[in-house]
């Protein structure tokens, strides 16, 4: 017996020895920086979609689960969620109440705007139609900016007016992926369900800008002159005027432009709207006198901050008909340009009349959607179809999933390879 216990005591030394050891070059391994390279490798893996992803979105999504039943099975990421804005102006509401329709899915959540050159009975109306909506009063996921913004065509009040329902959106919830800002004349080319499935696998920190540092004509007809946006200052609207000054193109950043339409990612969003960093807010500032700045704010930014740089894909997912060189609108589309359109597989087109034939051409070819209703998806139920929400958490994706996703992957293989980033 004596024997047998000094056998134990003698084995135990050398065990208590060994793991002492391993233990301090474990943790010199990791003061040596090897740490932050496990990281690298794994954000480089993690920026190609991906159905393991390191980054996917705080355990949020139980919530919502818990109210409609059945857990999903555990495989794969939850599906995402979209925050959209939707903006129009004088005119605007019954295209932004289409769009909106067109838009509609209860795992979303929406901001809606009529700036301050509306009058006010479009707005009235429009917050009494949300308040008044069967499906939008009890999901509550549509949000009406009551106090409306002066906004100024091609001025930083167009910025401000974004970044306020970016802000809206963080405090509403955290549990959404990514901020779609659309306007009244834009409409979508497939239901929140396609669209719902093709960014299901994608990573949430992808962000959609297209951009440039290419500025060409725009170094010297943007980047130069100095604009002032009475919008931020008076109560009734004029246009920007100019400063006779010009000044130098800036050398603590580089600038980019690129399309006023984008896709951001919630860490984006999160990083422009709070800004611990500086940078956000000091281009705000830089961009106020800045012609045009919806086209650059955002493409800015992201390009001069590495982390996020990484993070671009170089496209808006639009459909926009430009002319060769671009003029300053885009073309009204019809039903000329609806092979184009659904050619060039992306998510959303502008820019459209309001209630032009070529939208009931996409709600009954792309959509499936009836007059006044919403685009139908797996969450419908109830007589008429989608008058009542049914389990939230479940998608029917159609041909246009694969448009998408074939849009998508197209540009993230690029993205990967760092190429057509930030250059
Ligand atoms: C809701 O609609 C009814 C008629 O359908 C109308 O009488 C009522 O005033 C509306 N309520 C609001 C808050 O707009
Ligand atoms: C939104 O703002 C309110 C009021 O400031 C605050 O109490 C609430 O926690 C915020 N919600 C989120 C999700 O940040
Ligand atoms: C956001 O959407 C509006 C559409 O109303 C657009 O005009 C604006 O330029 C967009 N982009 C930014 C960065 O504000």
């Amino acid at each position: 017996m004596v024997s047998m216990l000094n056998m134990e005591k003698k084995w135990v030394f050398p065990l208590v020895i060994t793991s002492l050891i391993c233990t301090i070059l474990v943790v010199t391994c990791f003061n040596m920086g090897l740490v932050s390279s496990v990281h690298k490798i794994n954000s480089i893996f993690s920026i190609f979609p991906a159905h393991i992803s390191m980054n996917q979105r705080k355990p949020g999504y139980a919530e919502s689960k818990i109210d409609t039943g059945p857990l999903p099975p555990p495989s794969g990421p939850a599906l995402p969620r979209f925050a959209y804005l939707v903006s129009g102006s004088k005119g605007d509401l019954e295209k932004l109440w289409r769009t909106l329709h067109a838009l509609y899915h209860p795992r979303n959540q929406y901001v809606v705007h009529l700036d301050l050159e509306a009058p006010a009975v479009e707005r009235v109306t429009l917050a009494s139609r949300i308040a008044n909506h069967t499906v939008f009063s009890k999901v509550g996921n549509v949000y009406m900016i009551t106090k409306a913004n002066m906004v100024t065509y091609r001025g930083p009040t167009m910025v401000a007016n974004t970044l306020h329902a970016c802000a809206i959106h963080l405090n509403r919830s955290k549990n959404w992926d990514w901020f779609i800002n659309l306007s009244a004349s834009d409409y979508p080319l497939v239901t929140q369900d396609d669209l719902i499935d093709a960014f299901s696998d994608l990573n949430r920190n992808l962000n959609f800008i297209e951009h440039t540092s290419q500025l060409g004509w725009k170094a010297d007809k943007r980047a130069m002159p100095l604009i002032i946006d009475p919008g931020l200052y008076m109560s009734t609207k004029s246009d920007i005027f100019w400063t006779s000054q010009r000044r130098a193109l800036p050398t603590a950043f580089k600038l980019f432009t690129g399309s006023a339409w984008t896709v951001l990612s919630h860490s984006f969003v999160e990083f422009c709207v709070w800004g611990w960093d500086n940078l956000p807010r000091t281009l705000l500032m830089y961009y106020t006198n800045f012609l045009s700045s919806p086209e650059g704010y955002f493409q800015t930014v992201v390009c001069n901050v590495p982390e996020f740089a990484k993070t671009v894909v170089n496209h808006d997912l639009h459909y926009i008909s430009w002319d060769t060189p671009p003029k300053q609108h885009p073309h009204i589309l019809t039903l000329n340009d609806m092979d184009k359109m659904i050619r060039s597989n992306a998510a959303f087109a502008r820019k459209f009349s309001q209630d032009d034939p070529v939208l009931d051409k996409i709600d009954k070819d792309l959509l499936g959607r009836e007059k006044g209703s919403f685009t139908p998806g797996a969450w419908c139920s109830g007589e008429p179809k989608c008058l009542k929400v049914g389990d939230m958490n479940k998608i029917k994706p159609g041909p246009g999933a694969q448009r998408v996703r074939q849009l998508i992957a197209k540009l993230s293989t690029k993205a990967i390879l760092g190429r057509d980033q930030c250059k």
